[in-house]
């Protein structure tokens, strides 16, 4: 469960990023998962926020993962779909289905890649996309979600008080 409360971010990683480090590192590069991870929550700490990774190969999983994601307390989610990202529509229905912002993001840009990294069936469901930083796409992707659709949700929920003292 995340505590509420400190902004707490969903990071998931798809199918294969297990191996990011020793994976393909010419397109990947040599970082491993849990280095990422690692800056991954660093760089929300440093912004009053709190990321919580996890990793799967498995599609049902994943969905799993984001439709309890609002129940366990998290305000958004950042999530690199991996190759699911270019074939499932059980994860675009997922995300479809949630109110939570969602940033897709990837590290190598998929659309100077293969014809088929080009297209992700995610993209249309997401909040927005981030392609080809590397591992910094992850934190792109967080301040996107921090500055975003956070700080407007947080800037919603202050907007009563502020109309009220303006009132007296
Ligand atoms: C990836 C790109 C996908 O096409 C690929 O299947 C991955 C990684 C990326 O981060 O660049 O597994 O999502």
């Amino acid at each position: 469960m995340a505590r509420r409360g400190n902004r707490p971010v969903l990071v998931l990683h798809g199918p294969n990023l297990n191996l990011l480090g020793t994976r393909e590192p010419a397109v990947y590069g040599r970082v491993s998962l849990a280095e990422i991870n690692r800056a991954i929550q660093r760089h929300a700490a440093a912004r009053g926020a709190r990321a919580v990774c996890r990793q799967s190969n498995h599609e049902g999983e994943l969905v799993d993962w984001i439709q309890s994601a609002a129940r366990e307390g998290f305000q958004a989610i950042v999530i690199n779909p991996g190759a699911f990202t270019h074939y499932s529509i059980a994860l675009r229905d997922a995300i479809a289905s949630i109110s939570l912002p969602v940033v897709e993001v990837h590290l190598s840009n998929v659309h100077a890649r293969e014809e088929f990294r080009r297209h992700s069936v995610i993209a249309p469901a997401a909040t927005g996309q981030i392609s080809g930083f590397g591992s910094a796409s992850y934190l792109l992707g967080l301040d996107a979600v921090l500055q975003g659709p956070m700080a407007r949700a947080r800037a919603g929920r202050r907007a009563p008080r502020r109309a009220t003292r303006r009132a007296r």
